[in-house]
């Protein structure tokens, strides 16, 4: 009698296996996504048929080992990949990353892969089970938005080049012109003509002012400083030369950073000038800070000033559009603008740029 009863019991649990096993096959079949399971006690990983339909595979030419499957990952992602396996096998927490793999017809296909550790026996590391997305498409279509922003932003520094080389060329030298002319009107003029005389003097001041006030605006429009010394200098020197105009105490600091792109240099240089502009006109505050910095993964520029604060801080309700065509600029490069004010204790802003790239602590220019 106990011996039936074992049997039936062991039924039971064949027939609950197939079913999750049937399951399984189910929820792999109705999902896009590919499932890949390895076991760390025998090195054997299992890739379901999604995972290799998706690169084009047959189960024979497919590589059973982490080794040989590392060999069909993108070279410059390698590092990357065995990186986050091992901190999964230590930290035991999900991991989730993305990286290029090579398929049957020698293409490289983005996959987003999320996994997690299972532990087995004394709760030893066994198994990693992981999905696999096919990103491709979504990559393509985030590089074509990062082409199509760039080119953006390029027309809109081009179509300013343009004016400030207009600005300079005609209209500087027009008014040079104008105040030679004035010069020799004076010289010729007779003596005892002292009133002609003084208010030719204030036209020459106004005209030497006005050809002053063209130069800075041309300068502006096209900021040489950024090509010609890198980000962190020419935001310095913006600060330098804003401090001047203003007398606004403004203290720069600022991490050196090399090869930034020039659109996301140019972003952060614009949005400087509008964020000064901004407490001169609108802050009455005496001090400003200024803060370029960089953790690995993305570029802030914060502004902050002492003055009276802001009651609105939803962009673009106060009618003017500073704000609001910076965090268009910042959102065509994947960046925000972040507001933080409180009435009397004036404005801080902060822009911050996504960016993977190198720099340099040592070299703060
Ligand atoms: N630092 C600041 N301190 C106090 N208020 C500010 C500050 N910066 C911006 N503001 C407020 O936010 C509003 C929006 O700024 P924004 O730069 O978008 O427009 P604007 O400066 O008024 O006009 P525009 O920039 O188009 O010439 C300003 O009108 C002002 O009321
Ligand atoms: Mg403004």
């Amino acid at each position: 009698m106990a011996v039936i009863q074992d049997i039936t019991g062991l039924r039971q649990i064949e027939a609950n296996l197939a079913a999750s096993e049937e399951r399984l096959r189910y929820a792999l079949e109705g999902t896009n996504d590919a499932l890949w399971d390895w076991n760390l006690e025998t090195g054997v990983i299992f890739f379901s048929p999604r995972y290799l339909s998706m690169l084009g595979y047959e189960r024979k030419d497919h590589y059973a080992t982490f080794e040989r499957w590392l060999e069909t990952v993108h070279p410059e992602d390698r590092e990357k990949v065995r990186r986050a396996f091992d901190e999964a096998r230590q930290s035991g927490l999900p991991y989730r990353i993305e990286c290029r793999i090579l398929t049957k017809d020698q293409d490289w296909c983005w996959m987003l892969n999320r996994g997690r550790l299972i532990a087995g026996e004394e709760r030893r590391p066994s198994r990693i089970i992981r999905t696999l997305s096919d990103i491709s498409e979504q990559k393509r279509a985030n590089e074509q938005i990062r082409n199509l922003s760039n080119q953006i932003i390029h027309s809109q520094e081009e179509e300013r080049r343009r004016i400030s080389r207009e600005l300079h060329d005609e209209a500087g030298q027009a008014l040079t012109a104008l105040r030679i002319y004035l010069d020799i009107i004076k010289k010729g003029l007779s003596e005892g003509n002292e009133k002609l005389r003084k208010e030719l003097d204030e036209a020459i001041a106004l005209s030497n002012q006005t050809l002053e006030r063209i130069r800075s605006l041309a300068q502006g429009l096209r900021p040489a400083a950024l090509e010609t010394l890198g980000l962190s200098s020419a935001l310095k020197g913006y600060c330098t030369e804003f401090a001047k105009k203003t007398h606004l105490a403004i203290e720069y600091e600022g991490e050196s950073m090399e090869s930034v792109p020039y659109e996301v240099g140019i972003t952060l240089y614009r949005f400087l000038q509008e964020g000064l502009t901004n407490v001169a006109k609108h802050a009455q505050a005496d001090r400003v800070w200024v803060r370029l910095g960089y953790d690995g993964h993305r570029i802030t520029l914060s502004i902050i000033d002492n003055g009276k604060g802001m009651v609105e801080k939803t962009v673009g309700r106060s009618g003017g559009i500073g704000l609001i065509g910076i965090e268009e600029r910042l959102h065509y490069l994947g960046g925000e603008l972040q507001i933080t004010s409180a009435p009397g204790e004036g404005v801080r802003l902060i822009a911050m740029i996504p960016w993977e790239g190198r720099h340099d602590p040592n070299h703060d220019r």
